[in-house]
């Protein structure tokens, strides 16, 4: 099960290629540059998610994580680089645009509405982004809304008292399961998370790996950025590292221990560890990586 992006050079009784063996993926950048003033937020970051498939995002605050999200949802714009959507190069110039090309974002701060319940969340600011001729767009009928909401939170496992719930009396997990439905209505075939567990507790955060599990099992191609390594090992396939602006590893989780991650992370130097590790980019204190 284990795959290895080196393993044609280690391990030839796996010789297939991940490119080969699972198409384009869902999303890629090359060379994406990002400054802010002064600060390099990103350089030249290469990074990829397919379908089917949990990458997690990892690297101390400031590595460029946020930054690297934003530009694929279409919040800001690379100074350059390429985006392609299934191997076709695209520009995302907007947040409309992205949700346009089936990539959605879940933020921090969920932007769910408390005093509203389950049904109206999901909808919310939807029959705006389906205006295409003002005055004829349909109003959306309530019991449609209500079967669809139930469909979906049963597709993914969501347990809540009622979609008729006000959403200021759920869980965290519960609300952080509302989010990410919210964005699995309209379709997406790339999910970016930033932080989807940062504030939740033990049980709340299962519920929210679960989740991303099972939106893994229906193609998928999921981003999750996380400070939590615990939580990465247990739901990523991949894991891809930012340094101060750099990509410095990309792991298949299965052949990685946490020490190489957080070797990553911070930079230090495992000498024999390091050679021994499963990273398929610049060693993590190499020549590649700018002090
Ligand atoms: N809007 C901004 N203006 C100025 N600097 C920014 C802005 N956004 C991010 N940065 C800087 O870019 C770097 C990367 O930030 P960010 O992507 O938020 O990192 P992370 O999410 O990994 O903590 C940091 O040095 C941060 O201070
Ligand atoms: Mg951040």
């Amino acid at each position: 099960m284990v795959e290895s992006d080196t393993g044609t050079a280690r391990a030839p009784i796996q010789p297939v290629n991940r490119q080969v063996a699972r198409g384009e993926p869902r999303l890629r950048v090359t060379g994406i540059n990002k400054s802010y003033g002064a600060v390099e937020a990103l350089r030249e970051v290469d990074f990829e998610v397919y379908a089917g498939e949990v990458v997690g995002l990892v690297g101390d605050n400031g590595a460029g994580k946020s930054t690297l999200v934003k530009t694929l949802a279409g919040v800001i714009q690379a100074d350059s680089g390429s985006i392609f959507r299934d191997g076709r190069e695209v520009h995302i110039a907007s947040p409309n645009e992205a949700t346009q090309m089936g990539i959605e974002t879940v933020y921090q701060d969920l932007a769910l509405c408390d005093n509203l319940d389950v049904v109206a969340n999901l909808y919310l600011g939807r029959e705006a982004q389906q205006t295409v001729i003002p005055g004829l767009v349909k109003q959306l009928d309530e019991t449609q809304m209500e079967a669809r909401t139930n469909q979906i939170l049963r597709q993914l496992d969501v347990k809540i008292p009622s979609v008729r719930t006000i959403v200021a009396s759920l869980s965290g997990g519960q609300r952080q399961s509302i989010a990410v439905a919210k964005t699995v209505l309209r379709n997406p075939a790339v999910l970016l998370l930033d932080e989807p567990t940062a504030a939740l507790g033990v049980v709340q955060t299962r519920q929210v790996l679960n989740l991303i599990g099972r939106l893994r099992e229906q193609g998928l191609a999921v981003v999750m950025i996380s400070h939590n390594l615990a939580d990465v090992f247990e739901v990523a396939d991949r894991v891809v590292v930012l340094r101060l602006g750099r990509r410095v590893g990309s792991f298949e989780i299965g052949a990685t221990s946490s020490e190489q991650i957080v070797a990553a992370i911070t930079g230090a130097e495992f000498g024999g560890i390091t050679r021994g590790a499963n990273a398929t980019d610049a060693p993590y204190a190499g020549s590649e990586v700018a002090q």
